[in-house]
């Protein structure tokens, strides 16, 4: 079970966040109904049949490809990747790589290069089907697929996660054959990570998503009455908001989570950030930030808060040598365990950052594993959504993202989007 704690600086009152709280079991309700309330039971209410086919393309996958390459953007690649990396990256001889998450040609070169001459699979996720990058990027990877095994060697190791019934992508699987894997209707992007979405390749990396959704099913069933922990968070976040405090930080000792705090700020940012309203989320990986973003949250402007991601569990093994002499100065250290010194400066960190003016929170895990990362997974699901519905948005939706589609479209003269689809307007400023 997550368990989440706060050092709170003066003038910011228990008595408001209880107020907050206090609202969140009818929240929870409310999101229940709701058209993309689907995450909510989803950890019990999974299609055990899709899971099933899940875990058996998985084996397939593990077979023919020495590479899988995982082809979206947003909520349809961020949290795989967070959750592979976190748990230590591939187990098995598949190795998963990422493209169609930017439209940058020296990304997508380092992945062409790194499929030559491997056995190679593609997973493509677009829920609309129609999203420019991650269908760019299937272009690509379909077209060296081909090339290399031919049309119907090519269909076989073409995996599409989409709409069950409808989009580009889905008629395309249809069509040729692909084996398919469904995005739920009720389930937007940013909160999929445990559908299809994530999970195949979360599968093939060798991780067990039986622990995974077990996890997940413990920490929903922790907050379901009343949001517990994740009420707590997310009224925390909105009283500091309401006192000037607009910027929050994700923080982690492990650089492991760089990914995960990715995934973290999509979800947040995406769910909070409209009709001018939200906290901005950021993150850091310390120490290594504290050598760079640490100064700034130190003794910068006073707007922020800190939320640290922690394990209880204990990484034994690693030792600071002993050395003759003492000529660096750390024979103070010597014999001990780098992850308690790691700790120790995490504990050190919070309270000198608390001391510069920042109230710091901890969400803390028991260890890192399968189930303690899937409980994490629902507990800032869980959290965002009560923080969103407290701020009073709509944290399923994501409006803002349109715009920049649109003034692309018309620069790159997509067909239907106006007047800078002429020829003449369409160069590089
Ligand atoms: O969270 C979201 O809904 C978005 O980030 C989408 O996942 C992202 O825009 C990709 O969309 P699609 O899966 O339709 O290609």
């Amino acid at each position: 079970m997550i368990k989440y704690e706060v050092k709170l600086l003066e003038g910011i009152e228990r008595k408001e966040i209880e107020e907050k709280r206090s609202g969140a079991a009818a929240l929870i309700e409310k999101m229940r109904g709701d058209e993309f309330g689907g995450w909510v039971d989803l950890p019990e209410n999974y299609d055990k049949e899709e899971f099933a086919k899940i875990k058996a393309a998985a084996e397939r996958i593990r077979e023919q490809a020495e590479i899988l390459v995982c082809i979206g953007i947003g909520g349809s690649y961020l949290g795989h990747r967070a959750l592979i990396e976190a748990l230590g990256g591939e187990r098995g001889r598949t190795k998963i790589l990422f493209a169609g998450n930017s439209l940058s040609a020296r990304e997508l070169r380092k992945v062409i290069a790194e499929v030559q001459g491997k056995d190679f699979a593609i997973n493509v996720i677009s829920k609309s089907g129609t999203t420019t990058e991650p269908a760019i990027a299937f272009r690509v990877f379909k077209k060296l697929l081909i090339e290399k095994y031919g049309e119907d060697e090519a269909a076989k190791r073409i995996y599409a996660t989409t709409d069950k019934s409808k989009g580009a992508l889905h008629d395309e699987a249809v069509d040729k054959g692909y084996e398919m894997f469904v995005v739920p209707d009720n389930i937007g992007g940013r909160y999929s990570v445990l559908t299809a979405v994530g999970l195949l390749a979360i599968a093939v990396a060798g991780i067990d998503i039986d622990k995974l959704m077990a996890g997940a099913k413990k920490e929903m069933e922790a907050l379901r009455v009343d949001g517990g922990a994740a009420a707590e968070y997310a009224a925390t976040r909105n009283v500091l908001l309401e006192k000037g405090y607009d910027i929050e930080i994700l923080a982690n000792f492990e650089p492991s989570f760089g990914q995960f705090n990715e995934w973290w700020k999509q979800l947040f940012g995406e769910s909070e950030g409209k009709d001018g309203k939200g906290i901005f989320p950021a993150s850091v990986i310390d120490s290594t930030d504290l050598h760079s973003l640490g100064q700034y949250i130190q003794d910068g402007r006073r707007s922020l808060f800190e939320t640290f991601v922690e394990t209880e569990e204990k990484l034994t093994g690693v030792l600071v040598p002993e050395m003759e002499g003492d000529i660096d100065g750390l024979a103070y250290l010597e014999g001990r365990e780098i992850d308690e010194i790691n700790k120790l400066a995490n504990l050190a960190t919070r309270e000198a950052h608390f001391v510069g003016g920042v109230s710091v929170g901890r969400v803390i895990m028991l260890r890192i594993d399968e189930e303690a990362i899937g409980a994490l997974i629902y507990f800032f699901e869980m959290s965002c959504a009560l923080s969103g519905l407290m701020l009073g948005v709509n944290p399923f939706n994501q409006p803002g993202v349109e715009e920049y589609k649109t003034k692309m479209f018309e620069r790159l003269g997509k067909p239907g989007y106006g007047e800078k689809s002429k020829p003449e307007d369409r160069s590089v400023e």
